[in-house]
């Protein structure tokens, strides 16, 4: 069966997860960071060496602001008491999205986590925090224009794969496949440019109920994709 290498996931329904139990959305959210525990250790066991996962995007700062200071709170929480495990289990950490807008004692956890796990090869988890897809384009195409500028890049150099080096995601592969949870159907500015051939499957769970078995079930619908890429299947490219 083929395995793909990278899963991104978004891990949508905390609030509505919540909702349906007459709950804080903040018990939503707590609830989703032990799903994202469970998927983490599941991972590597299934195969997968890259798991990405949207944590927070550009666009959630529109939340009540109290709403924002606790995801702020679960990401501290998170790093603080995972890192050692994650460190143990050969959990290689990276982050993207934009770090200039966070509080500094956050980007300095986040440095810390990537730091430490930085020679570790079990599994990559990418988390995808302050994240926006075009947020992400936008400053490649601005580091690439002040390169240029420089006069340390031809501008006639750029090409897909240059591009692609100045995204956060620079050395990651793209994600054969998106899993999006909560029943809603669409990126919501998640990798953009990476998830150009990926495919997408859509769970109607929300994502604090998401499991080993819906993991499963998702690399196994994966697994009967036909990947075209825009050329023909392979037994019609014969003749
Ligand atoms: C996903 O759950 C977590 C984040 C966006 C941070 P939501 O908070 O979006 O949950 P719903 O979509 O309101 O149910
Ligand atoms: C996408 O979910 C962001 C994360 C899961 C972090 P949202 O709940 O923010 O997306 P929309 O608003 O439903 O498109
Ligand atoms: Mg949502």
């Amino acid at each position: 069966m083929a395995t793909p290498a990278h899963v991104a996931i978004i891990m949508d329904g905390n609030g509505r997860w919540a909702k349906a139990r007459g709950v804080p959305r903040l018990a939503g959210h707590r609830a989703g960071v032990e799903a994202l525990r469970n998927v983490v250790r599941a991972a590597p066991e299934l195969g997968v060496a890259y798991l990405t996962v949207y944590a927070f995007s550009s666009e959630n700062w529109s939340r009540p602001k109290s709403e924002v200071s606790d995801l702020m709170g679960l990401l501290r929480i998170f790093i603080r008491r995972d890192l050692a495990e994650l460190h143990q289990s050969g959990v290689r950490v990276r982050i993207i999205g934009d770090r200039e807008g966070l509080e500094p004692d956050i980007r300095s956890l986040l440095e810390e986590a990537e730091t430490l796990t930085f020679a570790n090869r079990r599994l990559t988890l990418v988390i995808a925090f302050n994240y926006g897809g075009r947020d992400e384009i936008a400053r490649a195409a601005r580091r690439l224009a002040e390169a240029v500028s420089r006069g340390d890049l031809d501008a006639g150099a750029i090409t897909p794969d240059r591009f692609a080096a100045a995204l956060d995601t620079a050395g990651i592969p793209d994600p054969e496949l998106v899993i999006r949870t909560s029943g809603e159907l669409r990126l919501s500015n998640f990798l953009l440019w990476q998830a150009a051939y990926s495919e997408l499957v859509f769970l109607p769970c929300y994502w604090p109920d998401f499991s080993r078995e819906h993991f499963v079930d998702a690399l196994a619908a994966f697994a009967g994709r036909e990947r075209r890429f825009g050329g023909l299947a392979p037994r019609e490219a014969v003749s």
